[in-house]
Formats: structure tokens, sequence, C-alpha cells
């Protein structure tokens, strides 16, 4: 059985959450590739002009990239240049711009949020007609932009027709659309599509694309897809503390996931390690696998002593304290053999 405990003092790769996975190789020699020699800093390089044109080549000639430093900022940012001072932005409850950031949108974007219950972290043209209410009233803040998050937080993936009718609805009541991609690469892995198709062509006006839980070390990018729906983006990122004097770095890792099919590789790979643990977990007594497992996480419902000892081998996190509600998330840095002896972990854990 595989031991968690490694001799190099290093934790064995675990189902925390793909923030805790490595650096992909070829990310790392893209950032050796560019350390060398000076270049103009703040974006004005030459490694982050081409990330520009790979960044069209994904999202469409409209698409305008700003890499930041993480997700929080990529989405606090994005929003703020969407907003007005007397906004209000729609979103699952689910969302992690609600649930995980600190309050990072309200605090530093002065927004206010409008969570809504989803039974699937997914809004809905109805859902949003439920909760957009009080234009023009001068009580109310003003619902001004949906953000929706692809894949969502609780591991189902949008169809880029239910993204266009969530965007039509928006745009119909004058709204703008912002998509939290952290995940968006395990979205068009499942999807089978390519990214553009449920964020530019589904009517998406501003995307968090997301790195780092890929395989980048560090480094997330706001692209904008419909330059009308935001203003002083690049004074807002560096207000917002996301502009990065040695911009080459990030750009470099960016392009090193995007430019040929790495994102994709990576993404299938985490996706398909989830459908094998839920595969193995699924069919074992005293295991239920509770959300549909459409991209690279796994809910399960498993006994609570089970859990615990579990997790002093594995790492993962309980999702809601009060059902016992688990989540493996899976990397794309995970092998079949991690996750097959996770299972037969679990498998031994339940039988004693
Ligand atoms: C859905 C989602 N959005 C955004 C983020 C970005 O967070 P961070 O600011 O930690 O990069 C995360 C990270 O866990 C996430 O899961």
């Amino acid at each position: 059985m595989t031991s968690p405990d490694r001799t190099d003092g290093l934790a064995a790769r675990g189902f925390a959450s793909d923030n805790q996975a490595s650096v992909h190789p070829d990310v790392l020699a893209a950032l050796a590739a560019v350390n060398d020699g000076h270049q103009p800093a703040y974006g004005a390089d030459t490694v982050t002009a081409r990330l520009r044109d790979v960044m069209r080549r994904h999202f469409g000639e409209h698409a305008e990239v700003f890499p930041v430093f993480n997700g929080t900022g990529a989405n606090v940012v994005s929003l703020q240049a969407m907003s007005e001072r007397w906004s209000a932005v729609v979103c699952p409850e689910s969302a992690h711009i609600n649930t995980d950031e600190c309050g990072a949108a309200e605090k530093v974007a002065g927004l206010k949020l409008i969570p809504v219950p989803t039974p699937d972290g997914r809004l809905t043209p109805e859902l949003l007609d439920r909760y957009a209410t009080g234009f023009g009233n001068v009580q109310r803040a003003q619902p001004s932009a949906v953000s929706i998050t692809q894949s969502t937080e609780l591991g189902t993936v949008y169809t880029p027709q239910e993204i266009a009718a969530v965007a039509a609805a928006a745009h119909e009541r004058g709204m703008l659309v912002h998509m939290d991609g952290a995940r968006i690469a395990n979205a068009a892995a499942a999807l089978d599509l390519p990214m553009r198709a449920f964020t530019t062509d589904a009517g998406v006006d501003v995307l968090s694309f997301g790195g780092t839980k890929n395989g980048l070390l560090l480094g997330e990018a706001i692209v904008v897809l419909n330059p009308d729906a935001v203003r002083g983006m690049a004074f807002l990122r560096k207000t917002g503390m996301q502009l990065a004097s040695k911009m080459r770095y990030l750009s470099a890792q960016l392009i090193a996931l995007l430019d040929g099919d790495l994102w994709l590789r990576n993404a299938r790979h985490a996706n398909a390690m989830a459908r094998r643990l839920a595969g193995a977990a699924g069919g074992m007594p005293g295991v239920e696998i509770v959300r549909p497992v459409e991209a690279n996480t796994v809910f399960a419902v498993l006994p609570a002593d089970v859990a615990e000892r579990l997790r002093k081998r594995f790492a993962f996190y309980t999702w809601d304290e009060r059902t016992g509600e688990v989540r493996w998330v899976c990397s794309f840095d995970l092998t079949e053999d991690d996750v097959d002896a996770f299972a037969a972990a679990l498998a031994e854990e339940l039988s004693g």
C-alpha cells in the first residue's frame, strides 16, 4: 500500500485541491527559456505581445488579455471594470467570489453580491429573473453583471447553450456577463469543445482565465472578450495590485499552457482521474457519490470515521460539515496509481 509519508519530506499527491498540485515541467522550462536578458516591464515585453496573439487564437480577434497573479484578483478587477459604484453582481451562492474570496468583491471593488441558491452551482435565466430585481429603484444596488463559474465549484459544467441562455437573459436586462474560469480547461475538456464555444460565442463579456490549477506556477489572466463591457481595466489592474512588473514570466507560463495543447491534455487527464475515482469509489458500499462528476471534482458522502481515518493517509477537504460531504479534487499531475491507491485505502478503511 502506498503511504502518503515520503522519505524526502514531501507529502504524497492528494485530493485536497488542484492548487496543491505541482508545476508542469513544460511551464518550468518556459520560464527558463525567457530568463535571459532584459525586457521592458509591466507588459511592454515581447513575450506578453505573443500571449496577446495566442489568446486571440483561442477567444477571437477582439480578445484583450491582462495577466494577473491570482484568481481572486482576476475576479475582483474584472467585476470592478464591468461595474459602477452602485452596482450589484448576481452569482450562484456557491460561487468562489461569494464563499472563498474573503469578501474581496465587496471590500475592494465595493460591489454588492446577490447570491442565488442553486441545486448544482449553475445559474439559469429563471433564477436570474427571480434575483436580478430593483432596476431603477434608487433604494437598491443595481444588478449590473452576473458571474458564473465554468466548471462550477460543485463540479458541474454548463453547456454552451446554457451559458448563451444566461447571457441573453443578462444582456436583455442591460447586465454584463463575467465568467470565473479558474477551471475553464476542465470544462472545455469535458465538453470536447474549444473554449471560445462557451465564452466569446455564447455571449460572455469578460473571463477570468485560470492557469494555476492546470499546471502553472502562478498566473491567471483577465480576458476581455467584449471591449465595450469594461472601463479602465489597465488602471484597475494596477490599483488592484495585480500588475506584474516582470510580466514576461506570467505571460511565458500562459503561453506554455495555451500555445499548444498542454492546457487540454492536463485538463483531460485530470477529468479522467476524477471519473476513475468516482467509478471505483461509487461502487463501494457506504460511499455515495452525491453530485454529477462532469469535470475534475468528485463529491461524496461516507461514514465520518472512515473519512477521518482516510484523511490521515491522503489529503482532502470536508465540503459540508453538516452533511459530512467531502470533496476530492483530481489534479493534472495525479497518476492512475495515485487514484488506485486512494481507492484501495478507502476500501480498507471502509472494511475496518
Ligand atoms: C472557482 C474558483 N475561482 C477562483 C479561484 C482563485 O483563487 P485564488 O485567488 O486563490 O487564485 C479559485 C481557487 O480555488 C476557485 O476555485
